[in-house]
């Protein structure tokens, strides 16, 4: 089989697309990164990363126009050998998965992408939905293979572990494994090959699993504090020098775009019997909750609140599903006033950290950020701090 070289990669300027795209990039291919948002499209042909991604600032304006492109254009699928698709399937207001957007993308590009090409479904899907497509495809009596081939990486280390961890990939049909086989052997170190319905699974389990797991820290940091107990001299005790707790999670806001999304997508696949997932989201949606509760005795009413950090987790500029703003809703009807602030999101309404740590009465870090790590905070100011990040 010859190398692939024409990549293109539907939603190439998000989280997902745009590092998976400047990693091809990097590994000789030639990528498209085709998008609807014409801003993000204008940032990337600049040069510029329109979010933080370690190690995307540098790389980006080394490969930009030259094995890298983006474009709102889907002319550009007609050369493309592999299309890479990183829309997904939502859950709706009704927590059920929507495939609307994903179907709707595929509709809209289908006539543009060459018959014998690879589709790759990269995005976390409901399960069954590969085959969904695959057949979709052929009702249309269209030759395009169809893969899914998951992304697992850790929102901001993307360059880094597209590099480093196993790829799993999966497909129908023995021709289009190959192709998969063909274009992720180039990146990743090495290749989990499962069924697509598995690999749907396999994604869904391992999203699940990270939910789960900070479900359980979130659960005994509740429990300890409610009793007036320090958490993290437990949590301290328990995991010094015992591997058996070495995957004990640090208790924090367990947040973002997937980890719920993806619980709820495995608990829809199970008829809503996945009761681990619903009580892992009870605990992790619940932790603003028990923080507003243990404020509220201690005069919640007349104190001003900073949150210090609205990104959904640390150093990272993304808000998505941020519990901090759960936070914040709720602080907004039982405070005097809330501030908020954060060092990479711009918001009018956000103030300075410096104006937030001068007048809080309370401050609650929001995202563990690595700017926050020296504070020095003045004497009678209450700090709320479920990561344990100021110990
Ligand atoms: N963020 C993560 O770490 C992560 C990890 C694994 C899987 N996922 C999954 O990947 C999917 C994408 O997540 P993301 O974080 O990259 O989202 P994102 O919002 O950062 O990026 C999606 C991109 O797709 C573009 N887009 C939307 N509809 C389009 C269309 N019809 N045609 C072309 N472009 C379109 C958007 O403009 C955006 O740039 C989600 O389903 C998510 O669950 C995300």
């Amino acid at each position: 089989m010859n190398p692939v070289e024409n990549i293109v990669v539907i939603g190439g300027c998000g989280h997902v697309g745009l590092p998976f795209g400047m990693v091809l990039a990097d590994h000789g291919m030639q990528v498209v990164l085709l998008d609807v948002d014409g801003a993000k499209v204008a940032s990337i042909n600049q040069g510029l990363m329109p979010f933080r991604e370690a190690g995307a600032e540098a790389l980006l304006p080394k490969l930009i126009g030259k094995s890298l492109r983006a474009t709102t254009d889907p002319e550009c699928l007609r050369a493309a050998e592999v299309v890479i698709s990183v829309i997904g399937t939502p859950v709706d207001e009704h927590l059920n998965p929507t495939v609307s957007a994903l179907y709707r993308s595929l509709d809209d590009l289908i006539e543009y992408v060459p018959d014998g090409s690879l589709l790759v479904l990269r995005s976390t899907l409901y399960p069954g939905v590969t085959r969904l497509i695959k057949d979709r495809i052929e009702e249309r009596k269209r030759e395009i293979h169809v893969a899914f081939c998951p992304e697992r990486i850790a929102e901001g280390k993307a360059i880094e572990e597209l590099t480093s961890l196993p790829q799993i990939i999966s497909a129908f049909e023995p021709v289009a494994l190959a192709k998969a086989r063909e274009v992720f052997s180039r990146i990743a170190p090495s290749l989990i090959e499962l069924d697509p319905l598995e690999a749907e699974l396999a994604k869904l389990f391992t999203n699940s699993w990270r939910y789960l797991n900070f479900a359980a820290s979130n659960q005994f940091y509740m429990l300890a504090e409610s009793y007036g107990l320090d958490f993290y001299r437990i949590y301290n005790a328990v995991t010094q020098e015992y591997p058996r707790m070495r995957s004990f999670a640090r208790a924090g806001f367990a947040a973002g775009p997937c980890l719920l999304k993806d619980t709820l997508q495995l608990s829809a696949f199970s008829s809503n019997n996945f009761f681990l997932g619903h009580a892992a989201m009870l605990v992790n949606e619940g932790l603003p909750n028990f923080i507003v509760t243990q404020l509220r005795s201690e005069g919640l009413a007349k104190s001003t609140v900073a949150i210090l950090g609205m990104a959904f987790k640390g150093d990272s500029d993304d808000n998505r599903s941020s519990l901090s703003y759960k936070l914040k809703k709720l602080l907004q009807v039982e405070a005097r006033s809330v501030l908020c602030t954060d060092p990479f999101i711009t918001d009018a309404r956000f103030v300075s950290l410096e104006r937030a740590i001068e007048q809080a009465d309370v401050i609650i870090l929001g995202a563990p950020h690595s700017a926050y790590r020296g504070l020095q905070f003045p004497k009678g100011k209450r700090v709320v701090d479920v990561w344990g990040f100021w110990r």
